[in-house]
């Protein structure tokens, strides 16, 4: 029997029963669906229909476009429930975090139905009599989307419904953790298309596989923009081989993520705040808080509250909403986690608690394990590893200066917080000397960013930018446009040729 959402979400008996990628479910290790495997020539047919529908779409007026994706907006609260059921079966976040992800999609449809009315250039001050100088954005071409299995739907829609309003089509790669998480979302695309005869075929495609399809993708120099969400190793295989033939690209890679905790700090903001940071989506966020510089007067205190505030978690089936911490993606996400602790306490790391095995109640065969705390006596190599799973080493400081020094030393530059009552101290890690990351923030962790703003890091997290503000930018070509309405030619610069004297 497959599950009830698969219904609401259209997925038909006959799109999951054959097919060589077979998804299966975190929570218990129970298969979902089998789905088809794009060929070489599948890749090929839909990079040219995808040419096809950008050459319809880019002519079709930035409104019409946004009208679709409010329509799709529309869908997915109608369908919300549903989506977040099957985020929840395929990568097992817990449900209030699976409608958080959903909601997220909401948000960023509503955000790019009012962009579409507002793709504004500039009109610049010429320096020539009877000339204008201006600015115009128009689509790009046909955009690649890589997407990761921790936000299976989110990051997605951030990338889609931008690029549709732009007058992009795309080609969706979905990671092979999530096929039917992308399958549900071409469905729901595919509602909100009809009844508008207008739009061309192909706006929204779905190619499924592994690495190859991505790297096919990426190749083509049919596909004008290829935005990867993912890991940094992933953004080192694809950036060369977009950047070899000048193509476009957008990345969104791996976070080492800090949070700042000075001795000023309101505990009681700071403590859930570290919680939620480093054990939402099980640590697995491009987001989740995995160092926390606590200052030395302090230290103690926070360790204490924070064992405290662990020892309360609950781990275990994500469906059910008693438990804050599902399981990780599959058992080699657990493996990393093991290694990284062992190695932790091999630079001399204590591991205060967590990293043990959970068993549910229920018996569910999926990779549960208890989050970690790790003191550390300083950032050693393995905190300056990325690992994909709830560990969170915690290390004391004495100067501001040193800890901001400290955060800024890894390789990714993606999230960043700190808490702290004193506006010096606040300013200070804002300030150009402060934070080097792409988010900053100041009593609110470093993860769940809203989708008004620009989400995306600096260094080695890739330097794109997604979602709000005016990332739009990535979706289109800018052409700068002179033109002279008087009867003189004059050169700019002010250059004198004989000819035109
Ligand atoms: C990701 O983990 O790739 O800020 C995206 C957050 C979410 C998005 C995370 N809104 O944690």
């Amino acid at each position: 029997m497959p599950p009830p959402c698969f219904h609401d979400l259209g997925i038909a008996d006959e799109d999951v029963e054959q097919g060589e990628l077979v998804s299966t479910s975190p929570i218990d290790g129970a298969p979902l669906g089998r789905v088809h495997v794009a060929t070489r020539e599948e890749v090929t047919l839909a990079i040219e229909r995808a040419r096809t529908a950008f050459t319809a779409l880019r002519t079709l007026p930035a409104p019409q476009r946004g009208e679709v994706i409010r329509r799709f907006g529309m869908e997915l609260r109608t369908h919300k429930e549903a989506l977040a059921d099957l985020v929840t079966l395929e990568c097992g976040k817990i449900r209030q975090e699976a409608l958080g992800e959903v909601q997220e999609m909401i948000d960023i449809c509503d955000f790019a139905v009012g962009l579409s009315r507002q793709l504004y250039g500039l009109t610049i001050a010429s320096e020539r009599p009877g000339h204008r100088l201006m600015e115009v954005w128009h689509p790009l071409g046909p955009a690649v989307v890589i997407s990761a299995f921790n936000f299976p739907v989110a990051v997605w829609a951030w990338n889609f419904t931008l690029a549709v309003v732009c007058g992009d089509s795309v080609i969706w790669k979905p990671s092979e953790k999530t096929p039917l998480c992308a399958m549900a979302c071409q469905r729901l695309f595919e509602r909100a298309c009809t009844s508008m005869p207008e739009l061309p075929k192909h706006i929204s495609q779905v190619l499924q596989g592994s690495r190859e399809v991505g790297m096919t993708l990426a190749k083509s120099p049919q596909v004008a923009l290829v935005s990867a969400t993912g890991s940094c190793r992933m953004g080192r295989e694809v950036a060369p081989v977009v950047a070899a033939r000048m193509g476009r690209y957008l990345l969104e890679l791996g976070g080492n993520n800090a949070m700042i905790v000075t001795h000023s700090a309101d505990l009681s903001l700071a403590l859930p705040a570290v919680v939620f940071s480093a054990v939402g989506t099980a640590g697995q966020r491009c987001t989740s808080l995995r160092r926390l510089f606590v200052h030395e007067e302090i230290y103690d205190r926070m360790i204490e509250a924070l064992q405290k505030a662990y020892a309360q978690l609950r781990v275990g089936d994500p469906r059910d909403e008693r438990f804050h911490v599902g399981p990780l993606i599959d058992s080699r996400a657990r493996q990393h986690m093991a290694t990284a602790l062992s190695q932790a306490q091999k630079e001399g790391g204590r591991v205060l608690c967590g990293g043990e095995v959970v068993t549910p109640a229920a018996k569910l065969n999926g990779a549960y394990v208890s989050p970690a705390i790790v003191a550390m006596p300083k950032q050693t190599a393995i905190v300056m590893q990325e690992t994909f799973a709830p560990i969170l080493y915690v290390m004391p400081y004495k100067h501001l200066d040193q800890a901001i020094g400290l955060q800024n030393a890894v390789e990714q530059g993606l999230s960043s917080s700190i808490f702290t009552t004193d506006l010096r101290e606040a300013e200070t890690f804002l300030s150009a000397a402060g934070s080097d990351c792409g988010i900053a923030n100041v009593n609110v962790g470093p993860s769940g960013a809203e989708i008004g703003g620009a989400f995306g890091g600096e260094k080695a997290t890739g330097g794109g930018r997604e979602s709000g503000s005016d990332a739009w930018k990535s979706y289109m070509r800018r052409a700068t446009n002179t033109i002279n309405y008087s009867s003189a030619l004059p050169l700019a610069q002010g250059i004198r040729f004989p000819t035109t004297d």
